[in-house]
C-alpha cells in the first residue's frame, strides 16, 4: 500500500541547516578529534552528510537501541540491541540522533555513554519534537523543531519503510 505524505522539510533546507550544524561543530571541536556516535538506523543519512561537512578529524561508531515496534506508538521501553565497537574513554564524543520524541532514547543513551568516561559529550539531534517528551533529555544542539506529527524520510522510517527519501514528509 502507497500512504500519502506531504515534505516537511525538502531537501535544500536539509543540506543548508546541516552545513551550518557542521560549521558551528567545527568551531566548537577547533583542533580536537570528535568521535560521532550515531543511533542506529534513523541517524545514519544525517550522521554521514554532517560528517562529511565537517572539517574536524571524525572518527565513528555505532550503537543500536529500540523503543518503536513497527507502528508510530512507543513502547515506552529502551532495549540496547548494538553496543560500540570501541571504548569512547577520554573521546570528545557527539551522539548523532535523527529525532528527540518521548526523550526516552536519548536519556537512556545520554546515561550509558556518560558512565563510560569520556572527555566530553553532547547531543545533536537533526529533529526535535518537544511537545511529545515525557522524559526530560539535554540536547546540546537541534536542526529543526517540528510539530507533533509522525514524519519519515532522511532516515526516519514507518514500518521500516521510506528511510531512502531524500528530504523529511508527513505520513497522512
Ligand atoms: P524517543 O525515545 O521517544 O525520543 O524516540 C526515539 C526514536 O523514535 C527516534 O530515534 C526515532 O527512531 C523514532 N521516532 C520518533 N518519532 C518519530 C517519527 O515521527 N517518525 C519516525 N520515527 C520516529
Ligand atoms: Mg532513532
Amino acid at each position: 500500500m502507497q500512504e500519502e505524505f506531504e515534505v516537511l522539510i525538502s531537501e535544500e533546507e536539509l543540506d543548508k541547516r546541516i552545513s551550518e550544524m557542521a560549521e558551528q561543530l567545527d568551531k566548537e571541536y577547533e583542533g580536537k578529534t570528535v568521535h560521532l556516535l550515531g543511533i542506529l538506523k534513523g541517524s545514519v543519512f544525517f550522521m554521514c552528510d554532517l560528517a562529511k561537512k565537517m572539517k574536524s578529524d571524525v572518527t565513528m561508531d555505532f550503537i543500536s537501541v529500540s523503543s518503536y515496534g513497527d507502528g508510530t506508538v512507543s513502547s515506552g521501553i529502551v532495549r540496547l540491541n548494538k553496543d560500540l565497537d570501541e571504548s569512547i574513554e577520554g573521546k570528545n564524543v557527539i551522539i548523532v540522533e535523527d529525532i528527540v520524541d518521548s526523550g526516552r532514547t536519548l536519556s537512556y543513551v545520554r546515561k550509558l555513554m556518560e558512565d563510560r568516561k569520556p572527555a566530553s559529550l553532547k547531543i545533536v539531534t537533526l529533529l526535535d519534537k518537544p511537545d511529545r517528551r515525557v522524559v526530560d533529555c539535554k540536547v546540546e544542539m537541534s536542526g529543526f523543531v517540528i510539530p507533533d506529527k509522525y514524519i519519515i524520510g532522511y532516515g526516519l522510517d514507518y514500518a521500516q519503510k521510506y528511510r531512502n527519501l531524500p528530504y523529511i514528509a508527513v505520513i497522512q
